[in-house]
């Protein structure tokens, strides 16, 4: 056991001597945004292109509603910033589903990104079934996922964080899945829009167990990337520049400003 933690610690010194590791900073809408709060991204885009000294290494997603992501695609397809989907349904490209929209159809907006498994969407009734086909329906569509995990706040209590959340990777993804692809969001549920952060050590923990479990399962030779979300600001997130196992973060109510948000850039870096 110890071994292997030595082992996985030197791969990560190795990408960060290699220059490889590359921060993501996404921002997650929800149900905010019409066509002219594309203002929002054209300014954190505008920072991103002048942060010559730093935009090199991260990447800025953002993640607006279904009704915008046409327009917004084909905005930033050749900008600094990507755009992402928000959920999708979980099965067929067209079909009698009231409502719902499909990876095959946000592929085609030219969208290359998908949050899928929120705890939001969780809680309305989406279980590890449904986001396992959510995945393999948007791999198969070239999408890249922001896949999401997370414990509930009973679930912490009991001690139960890790098999929560190593459950929920397990029931999900498969060994045969192309893993750069794949981005990992941690955010546990009781931190969400509540302001309540887990500590750095705590994190840095939950992190480093997850990275493992994904080794371990799925792919010894993957460097995989993990984020967090909930609660990120611009304070909270010098708490967390010194976790060197984070790869980025998922950042809802404070992504829904563009000030909010590239504070939060400013401050990692600062
Ligand atoms: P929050 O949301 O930053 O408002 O806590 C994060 C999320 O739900 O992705």
């Amino acid at each position: 056991m110890k071994f292997r933690l030595i082992i996985l610690k030197n791969l990560y010194i190795k990408c960060l001597i290699n220059g490889k590791v590359m921060k993501f900073f996404i921002g997650n809408w929800k149900m905010f945004g019409i066509p002219s709060s594309i203002k929002i991204i054209e300014r954190i885009n505008n920072f991103v292109q002048k942060d010559k000294k730093n935009s090199k290494k991260y990447k800025v997603i953002i993640s607006p509603p279904h009704t915008l992501l046409e327009s917004f695609s084909k905005n930033f397809r050749n900008k600094k910033i990507s755009i992402c989907a928000q959920n999708c349904f979980h099965k067929d490209n067209f079909g009698a589903h009231t409502g719902s929209v499909s990876p095959f159809m946000i592929s085609r907006l030219g969208t290359k990104y998908i949050i899928i498994g929120h705890s939001e969407n969780r809680s309305a009734g989406e279980n590890d079934k449904i986001i396992e086909e959510k995945v393999f329906s948007a791999l198969k569509n070239k999408l890249n996922i922001i896949f999401c995990i997370g414990e509930n706040k009973t679930e912490k209590k009991r001690k139960r964080t890790l098999n929560v959340l190593h459950n929920q990777i397990k029931k999900v993804l498969k060994k045969n899945y192309d893993f750069k692809k794949i981005l990992i969001a941690y955010e546990p549920i009781w931190s969400i829009g509540s302001g309540k952060l887990p500590s750095d050590k705590e994190l840095s923990k939950i992190i480093f167990s997850i990275k493992k479990f994904l080794k371990i399962n799925f792919n010894k030779r993957h460097n995989f990337k993990v984020l967090y979300g909930g609660s990120v600001d611009s304070k909270s997130v010098q708490l967390f520049k010194q976790i060197k196992e984070l790869d980025g973060f998922l950042i809802g109510g404070a992504s829904k400003s563009s000030k909010k948000f590239i504070d939060i850039i400013k401050n990692f870096y600062k």
